[in-house]
C-alpha cells in the first residue's frame, strides 16, 4: 500500500452549511429563507428537513467537540441570511448575531480556525419577492449583509468566504434546471456583481486573512478526441467552471456563448466589470466528479451537450465519480490563476447505517476518500500550490431536495433521535489529519 505525505500544516477539515445543519428555522426572531418555503410548499422529500436538521443551533456545543474529537483544523460553516436579517435587509436580528458568536467563540476555543461562509442558497423570501438574484438590487443587499458580518465578526474570524457555488445557483439553476437562458445568464452576471462588491465590503470593515469563494468545478472532459468535443469541452469549462473565477480575478469573462453578444445578454453595464475585479486572496474548488462533454448543433447557446455517464459507473448528481478529475482542475486552475488553492469539498453520497453493534463501517466512503486524496496529493506533486481540503461534510445533514436520504457525513446523524455515530470513516480522517499522511 503506498503512503505519501502532505505538506506541512496542510489545512484538513471540513465544510457544513447552516440550511442543511441547524434547524431552528423559525426560532429566536429567524425569518422564512427560500429553502424553508421549497421543503414546505411540498412535493420534495417529506421526511425530515431543515426545520429541525441536525439542530445544531442547540446542539453546537456537543458538533464542535465531535470536530475536535476527528482533529479538523478548520470548519466552514455558513451564516444563514434570514437569521441575522430576517427581511434580508433593515431590520436586524440580535438573537441571530449572536448564535454566530457563540458558534465562533466555541470553535476558537476548541482550536479550529472558522472559516467563515457567508451565503449558501438561502436568501430570505422577502428578497426573493423583489426578484431574488435577478434583481441587480440584490447585489447591494448581499454586499451589506457581508459588510454587516465583517464588522461583527471580523475580531474573531480572519479567513471569510463570499458564496457557496457561484454557478449553481444561478447558471446551474435557471439554465441547467429550467433552460431558461436569459434569466440564467443576467442572473450569472449579478452574483458576480454582488460577490465584487460583497469583497469590497468585507475588506473594508478589518483585516481579513484571506477570502475565498466555493466554486463549483468538476472535472470537464471531451465525450470523444473528435476536435469539435473538444471544443465544446472548452466551452462548457468557460461557462461552468472559469466563468465566475476569471471575472474575479481579472475582470473579465471567458468567450463560450455563440449566438448574439455575450456581453448584452448577460446584462454588463459601464463600470460593471471594474466591480466583478476583486482577486481573491485564494480559490475555493468543490470536485466530486466529471462531466462528458459533446459538441451538438442543435444546440443555439453553447453548441453543447452532456454526454450521458458510461453505464454502471457510479454517479454523483448524474455526473461520474472520478477522481482524477481533482488532479485535472488543480492543474488547470493553478496554471491559469497561480494563487493558493484549497478544495472547499470532496465527498460522496453512501447511505450506511449503524449495524447491531451500533457502529457505522462505511468502507465505500474511506475508499472514495482515499482515491480522491491521492489524485490531490499529486497535483501537489505535479506544481500545485494546494493548502488544504475541506470534506463534505461532517455529519449526515440534508441534502436539499433529498433530505437525509442521501448522507455525506463522516459522521452518522439520526435526524429522529439526534444521535452521532463517529462512522469508520470519521477516525480514518482522525487518523489521517494526525498523521498528514494518505496510506491508499
Ligand atoms: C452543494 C453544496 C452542498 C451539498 C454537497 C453534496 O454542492 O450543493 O455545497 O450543500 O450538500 O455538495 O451534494
Amino acid at each position: 500500500m503506498p503512503a505519501v505525505e502532505f505538506p506541512k500544516g496542510f489545512d484538513w477539515g471540513c465544510a457544513t452549511c447552516a440550511y442543511q445543519t441547524e434547524g431552528a428555522w423559525n426560532e429566536d426572531g429567524k425569518g422564512e429563507s427560500v429553502w424553508d418555503r421549497i421543503t414546505h410548499r411540498g412535493g420534495v422529500n417529506p421526511g425530515p428537513n431543515g426545520d429541525t436538521a441536525c439542530d445544531f443551533y442547540h446542539r453546537y456545543k456537543e458538533d464542535i467537540a465531535l470536530m475536535k474529537e476527528l482533529g479538523l483544523k478548520t470548519v466552514r460553516f455558513s451564516v444563514a441570511w434570514s437569521r441575522v436579517l430576517p427581511e434580508g435587509k433593515g431590520r436586524i436580528n440580535q438573537k441571530g448575531l449572536d448564535f454566530y458568536d457563540r458558534v465562533i467563540d466555541e470553535m476558537l476555543a476548541a482550536g479550529i480556525s472558522p472559516l467563515l461562509n457567508c451565503y449558501h442558497f438561502d436568501h430570505p423570501m422577502a428578497l426573493h419577492k423583489e426578484g431574488g438574484w435577478a434583481n441587480r438590487d440584490m447585489a447591494k443587499c448581499f454586499a451589506e449583509y457581508c459588510g454587516l458580518l465583517a464588522e461583527r465578526y471580523g475580531d474573531r474570524v480572519k479567513r471569510w468566504m463570499v458564496m457557496n457555488e457561484p454557478w449553481v445557483f444561478s447558471g446551474g439553476f435557471h439554465i441547467s434546471r429550467s433552460g431558461d437562458w436569459p434569466t440564467g445568464l443576467r442572473v450569472m452576471h449579478i452574483v458576480a456583481l454582488a460577490h465584487g462588491m460583497a469583497v469590497r465590503a468585507i475588506r473594508a470593515a478589518g483585516k481579513p486573512e484571506s477570502i475565498t469563494t466555493a466554486f463549483d468545478t468538476p472535472g470537464i472532459y471531451p465525450a470523444s478526441d473528435s476536435e469539435e468535443d473538444r471544443a465544446a469541452t472548452e466551452r462548457r469549462w468557460r461557462m461552468r467552471d472559469s466563468f465566475f473565477i476569471e471575472g474575479v480575478q481579472n475582470g473579465r469573462y471567458p468567450d463560450f456563448h455563440l449566438g448574439g453578444n455575450q456581453a448584452e445578454l448577460l446584462g454588463i453595464q459601464p463600470g460593471d466589470m471594474e466591480i466583478v475585479k476583486t482577486p481573491l486572496d485564494c480559490l475555493g474548488l468543490n470536485i466530486y466528479a466529471r462531466e462528458l462533454v459533446a459538441h451538438d448543433p442543435a444546440d443555439p447557446h453553447t453548441g453543447v451537450r452532456l454526454a450521458q455517464p458510461p453505464e454502471g459507473v457510479e454517479t454523483f448528481y448524474g455526473m461520474e465519480l472520478y477522481p482524477e478529475a481533482v488532479h485535472q482542475v488543480l492543474m488547470r486552475m493553478w496554471n491559469d490563476y497561480r494563487v493558493p488553492l484549497w478544495v472547499t469539498e470532496i465527498g460522496c453520497n453512501y447511505s450506511d447505517f449503524p449495524d447491531e453493534n451500533g457502529t457505522v463501517n462505511d468502507d465505500r466512503r474511506v475508499k472514495f476518500l482515499q482515491s480522491y486524496f491521492a489524485q490531490m496529493h499529486r497535483a501537489i506533486q505535479d506544481g500545485a500550490d494546494v493548502r488544504g481540503c475541506h470534506v463534505w461534510t461532517i455529519m449526515d445533514s440534508v441534502e436539499w431536495e433529498s433530505g437525509f436520504d442521501m448522507r455525506f457525513g463522516l459522521v452518522y446523524c439520526d435526524p429522529t433521535t439526534q444521535q452521532r455515530i463517529i462512522k469508520k470513516s470519521g477516525y480514518w480522517y482522525r487518523d489521517l489529519i494526525a498523521a498528514n499522511r494518505l496510506a491508499y
